[in-house]
């Protein structure tokens, strides 16, 4: 029995999130971290199984799921491409990511475009990238409540991207990062949801908005700069713009001790700019530095961290590798 097997990248915030979810832009890059569904024909109930976790189950003819409530989002993918018009059949789906879950890297889009492209091609249909953000975005709805659809985005169409919720891609930066310029991601290890702090930062934006509007503007006009500091190749600009960015996280409640500590310690070694990435709250920082420093930061924040490491950009999206 052939198999089709997908990969896709995660991805990093580099300014941006919360903001994003209420209108502003989105910075975002995917990253050469990937997460990759391997997927054969088989009968109902179908069987999906996610390497290295305890995430498995079954899920059903009428698209019922049996066992980890993580495979509500795949039920909701075959649910879309049947109402799209396919015939489904059942499949056996492996997954294995490189990409920790919780942590602000995207891993749950990353795995709905992969299975999306496998699934898709099992039945011999090829999706265009369109078909494919609107999966990954819809699988995470189901698992988020509330996206921007921010991380779909980089996932299907990797490289540096300007993002805005109900527009989509505003602009996508052909720059490549200067090899004297490196960045690392630092990942606490603190597991946490994406959807409790968009929510706390919903009700504290309609609380307070005449305020809080102003700090939406500012983070927006981060963009614009941090667009222009990649252009022209200006990473001190660039680090400084993401330290800003990090103290607006802050000032709405998504930072905490853990953050801040991975923060300033990589700022004392050497960084350039570290803000968290992501939901917040726990997952991980985002670090910007120049090349010679790597060691020394992964070093100082090797206290704190589950991992840290230099990571690069992945210029395409997810991409059927075979079939
Ligand atoms: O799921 P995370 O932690 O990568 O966060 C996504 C970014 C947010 O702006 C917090 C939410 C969203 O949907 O844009």
């Amino acid at each position: 029995m052939t198999k089709s097997i997908s990969i896709s990248p995660g991805k990093v915030i580099l300014f941006g999130e919360h903001f994003v979810v209420r209108g502003s832009k989105a910075l975002v890059a995917a990253i050469d971290l990937y997460a990759k569904v391997e997927i054969e024909e088989s009968s109902w109930p179908s069987e999906i199984i996610s390497e290295g976790t305890e995430i498995r189950g079954k899920i059903t003819a009428d698209l019922k799921v049996i066992g980890s409530k993580e495979l509500e989002p795949f039920a909701k993918i075959l649910s879309i491409l049947k109402s799209w018009g396919f015939q489904l059949s059942g499949f056996k789906a492996r997954i294995s990511s490189e990409i920790p879950m919780s942590a602000g890297l995207g891993s749950s889009a990353a795995s709905a475009a992969a299975f999306s492209l496998s699934y898709a091609n099992m039945l011999g249909y090829k999706l265009n990238d369109k078909e494919l953000f609107t999966l990954s975005n819809e699988a995470e709805k189901v698992t988020h409540g509330n996206p921007s659809g921010v991380d779909s985005a980089a996932v299907t169409y990797g490289g540096i991207l300007i993002f805005k919720k109900d527009v989509g891609i505003i602009s996508r930066l052909n720059t490549l990062f200067s090899d004297k310029y490196s960045l690392i991601i630092a990942d606490s290890g603190i597991k946490r949801s994406t959807s409790v702090p968009v929510r706390d930062v919903l009700i504290l934006s309609e609380k307070l908005w005449p305020a809080l509007s102003l700090i939406y503007d500012a983070a927006d006009k981060i963009i614009d700069l941090g667009n222009e500091a990649i252009s022209n190749g200006d990473y001190e600009t660039l680090g400084t713009l993401m330290n800003i960015n990090q103290g607006l996280l802050n000032s709405i409640g998504v930072s905490s001790i853990e953050l801040e500590e991975i923060i300033y310690r990589s700022r004392l070694a050497g960084a350039i700019g570290a803000k968290l990435t992501g939901a917040g709250r726990g997952g991980s920082v985002i670090i910007l530095a120049p090349s010679n420093k790597i060691e020394n930061i992964i070093d100082r924040v090797k206290c704190c961290v589950k991992w840290a490491s230099r990571i690069k950009i992945s210029q395409t999206g997810a991409r059927l590798i075979s079939s």
